[in-house]
């Protein structure tokens, strides 16, 4: 079964990007990881990585046509677009939220709420990379 791996802006600095908070696991590693992963579960991964609210929103509408399962991390739009609510609504297919840290535990007021959370089977959040893993693994006991 194919899966889509989304992640939204700033997610492509993984690794430079305030290891301190979100590791220094590459996004590259990271695909890589994910596409291991899900082999290991029978899983057809496939990772993309955008800067672009539009080109999510593209993405999420192709999903929502193809009936295919989505592991979002849409990042700080997470938090305020209803352009991401609305594609997220439409899905047919399990929708998994994912966060390398724990947005709702963060001391600014603005993470502590979600856009993806009311469309998502399962938040998983505050488990670094392996989020992924068990996200994935969450798409996998859904479909089996
Ligand atoms: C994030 C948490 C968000 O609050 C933040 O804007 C991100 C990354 C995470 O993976 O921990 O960009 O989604």
């Amino acid at each position: 079964m194919k899966v889509l791996v989304l992640n939204g802006p700033n997610l492509g600095r993984l690794g430079r990007r305030q290891p301190e908070i979100y590791g220094t696991t590459t996004h590259d590693e990271l695909a890589e990881r994910c596409v291991e992963w899900g082999s290991e579960i029978g899983l057809e991964v496939e990772v993309r990585q955008t800067n672009h609210e539009g080109v999510m929103v593209d993405w999420l509408n192709a999903a929502a046509d193809d009936a295919t399962p989505v592991v979002l991390n849409a990042a700080a739009w997470t938090h305020y677009s209803y352009a991401i609510y609305d594609a997220c609504a439409q899905l047919e297919a399990p929708l998994v939220e994912v966060h390398i840290s724990d947005p709702f535990q963060r001391p600014e007021e603005f993470r502590h709420s979600s856009v993806v959370s009311p469309h998502a089977v399962a938040v998983i959040a505050g488990h670094g990379i392996q989020g992924y893993r068990m996200a994935l693994e969450r798409i996998a006991h859904d479909a089996g």
